[in-house]
């Protein structure tokens, strides 16, 4: 089978790194380019750490973009509390050699689902979804080339980590997220409800530190630095590694399971903006727009995630 021709729409951060990492080192995907977005941290930051990434990786010759550094209409909220002043904090990192690409990351998305055949292009935003929704509100044809949108997002039995109420990348630009939730796009939604269940147990990561190659022990050490926040805030064993999930599946999809229900995003009250009100007990009766994962096999997306990166460098 041909492989998938994905966009990979990203704000690394630690997670995203690892989502890249495994999206270059699976032959079912291919990678037409990458698209960074302010999130985690600036959108000079993400630029770069994206370079970074897909340089530790070998694929240098990977096209990266800069997109949107700002929300749709609201100031950038950042999460260094947990990523890091740099969002990839934890090793020390050299500047990237590879170039960033002259195109703005919107332009690009669109002149390439212009120029591509019906519903071939599958995007995969990891960050805050400002990026693909400007490229949606600006050219609606480009829909017809979009196989399907599989995001990193929301939540509705783990609530919020961001707010009490909200997930970050939703949170961080709610109007964006509402803009692709209504797209009418095959959507599928990887929530906390099921990253939560993704920890990053210290066998797991002993198995990329004893690959003994630079991505395993970067790996490794990616996750020691941001698992500190969240094993102390949950008291857990391990931290979710959110945005792999979405490239896992992709290669696996069997990994998941989940239900196709409404969501709606709340993007009025202050107290809970940025929810992602799911229907998940089918109490409306709102037509469903996404695949909303609840649960995945942990083990066996370890066991793909090692796998592959074991074959990077
Ligand atoms: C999401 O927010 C970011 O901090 C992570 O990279 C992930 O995409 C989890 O809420
Ligand atoms: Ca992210």
């Amino acid at each position: 089978m041909a492989p998938r021709n994905i966009i990979i729409d990203t704000d690394p951060g630690q997670d995203d790194a690892v989502a890249i990492l495994l999206a270059l080192a699976s032959p079912e995907l291919n990678v037409l380019g990458i698209t960074a977005v302010a999130g985690n941290v600036p959108l000079n930051l993400t630029q770069k750490n994206a370079r970074i990434v897909c340089e530790l990786a070998g694929f240098p010759e990977t096209l990266v973009f800069a997109g949107c550094d700002t929300p749709l209409s609201r100031k950038l909220v950042t999460a260094e509390h947990v990523h890091g002043k740099t969002g990839l904090d934890g090793p020390q990192l050299d500047a990237p050699e590879m170039p960033l690409q002259d195109a703005h990351a919107v332009d690009w998305i669109i002149e390439t689902c212009r120029a591509a055949q019906a519903k071939s292009i599958t995007l995969c935003p990891l960050g805050p979804l400002t990026n693909i929704a400007t490229a949606l509100t600006r050219a609606p044809d480009i829909k017809d080339a979009i196989e399907e949108i599989v995001l990193m997002g929301g939540a509705y039995f783990a609530v919020g980590n961001i707010t009490p109420a909200a997930e970050f990348n939703i949170y961080v630009d709610p109007e964006a997220a509402k803009i692709v939730f209504d797209a009418g796009l095959p959507l599928t939604v990887m929530p906390l409800d099921m990253t939560h269940k993704a920890l990053t147990t210290k066998p797991r990561i002993d198995k990329f530190r004893q690959m003994g190659t630079t991505v395993g022990t970067m790996t490794a050490a990616w996750t020691d630095f941001f698992e500190r926040f969240d094993m102390e805030k949950y008291g857990s064993e391990g931290a979710p590694l959110h945005d792999p999930t979405v490239i896992a599946y992709l290669i696996n999809p069997d990994l998941f399971t989940g239900r196709q229900i409404n969501v709606e995003i709340e993007t009025q009250s202050e107290l809970t903006l940025g929810m992602t009100v799911a229907d998940w007990w089918g109490v409306t009766d709102r037509a469903p727009n996404c695949m909303f994962m609840g649960d995945l096999d942990a083990e066996g997306f370890y066991e793909l995630l090692a796998e592959r990166l074991a074959t990077l460098q």
